[in-house]
């Protein structure tokens, strides 16, 4: 009879926090559709709030077309990613792991809103160089978005060549070298002048900034990053001996991790996500640790085997174990 009244009050228990975890996050949507925010903000595939920032869904269209040449799954990540809107729109078009990284306050719970996006991950983090290096030398992304960003980064050239290392595809937007911004943030037109200097870059769109009258140009760098420096987060920096005998080859339709032990080749097909070490390396909070803890049961239960994070790639409300 006792556990019959515990269980009774634990049920009990578990629908007040639903419904009020279900109240606050409507609190949060009202707030956002009430407030002015830099970029339109996506629920579940939905606009629902104009942001007063640039053309979000003409930026997208521009970018678009990178990401339509993967005929497999990707992983993206975002630097800057504000409320998430590219990241989102990503989520929803592609066979994807969105990566979001920012330290703004409102993007957990614009992943919680999103209850149709099980490709979503949020860091939440105001990246350091050194943080951004050893990301490079850890996960390897197929497109990597740096809109608007490395005018808040400091040395921005330093950030910048860590960003070319993340992946194959790089995308960044600047704002003009005549920008209403550059009294306030000086590099803006060292910036664009040297990422105009770069034969591998290519402008994919030009789109009018809020100061009016001035153009953001959006570049691609369309790259081919076939090694890593670290196995994990928490892993030292692997020799070039042992750099070269772990290859990533990766196509518009193949992604292999190619590793090469005592003269045998061995293939593994690259999984969409990052490195669970990662995850918690950077400070992630979305998936929610609930949906994380659920989801190392859930493996441990299928396959009883001690499970090292390590050995675990983090997909959005997925998690995978390396094999
Ligand atoms: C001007 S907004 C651009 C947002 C978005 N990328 C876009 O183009 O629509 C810059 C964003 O970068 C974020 N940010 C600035 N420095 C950052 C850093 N070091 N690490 C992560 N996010 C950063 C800010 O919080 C802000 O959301």
């Amino acid at each position: 009879m006792l556990n019959l009244i515990r269980c009774a009050g634990l049920f009990l228990l578990l629908i007040i926090n639903g419904f009020c975890e279900d109240s606050d996050l409507g609190r949060v949507l009202d707030e956002i559709k009430r407030q002015t925010v830099y970029q339109d903000i996506i629920i579940n595939d939905e606009v629902v709030a104009h942001g007063w920032g640039p053309n979000c869904a003409a930026r997208y269209e521009a970018l678009r077309p990178i990401l339509e040449q993967y005929n497999r799954p990707i992983t993206v990540l975002e630097i800057g990613a504000n409320h998430g809107y590219f990241s989102l729109r990503i989520a929803h078009d592609f066979d994807s792991s969105c990566v979001m990284i920012d330290f703004t306050e409102r993007l957990l719970d614009i992943c919680k809103l999103n209850t149709d996006r099980h490709n979503i991950i949020h860091l939440k983090k105001c990246l350091t160089l050194d943080e951004i290096v050893k990301l490079s030398q850890t996960e390897h992304f197929d497109v990597v978005l740096a809109m608007h960003v490395l005018h808040h980064m400091n040395p921005w050239q330093e950030y910048l060549k860590a960003i070319f290392h993340l992946g194959d595809n790089v995308i960044i937007e600047t704002p003009p070298a005549d920008d209403a911004v550059v009294p306030q943030k000086p590099s803006v037109p060292f910036i664009e002048a040297y990422l105009l200097t770069l034969p591998e870059g290519k402008i994919i769109a030009e789109t009018e900034r809020y100061t009016k009258g001035t153009y953001s140009k959006m570049f691609w760098f369309p790259g081919s990053k076939t090694t890593l420096d670290r196995k994990t987060w928490t892993s030292r920096l692997m020799s070039p001996e042992e750099q070269n005998a772990l290859r990533i080859e990766s196509s518009y339709t193949h992604k292999t991790l190619i590793k090469e032990r005592d003269g045998q080749k061995i293939e593994r097909k690259w999984l969409k996500g990052i490195n669970f070490e990662t995850f918690k390396g950077l400070n992630g909070i979305y998936p929610t640790t609930e949906v994380v803890s659920g989801e190392i049961n859930r493996i441990q239960h299928v396959d009883p085997q001690a499970l090292e994070s390590r050995n675990v790639i983090i997909q959005g409300n997925r998690l995978r174990r390396l094999k």
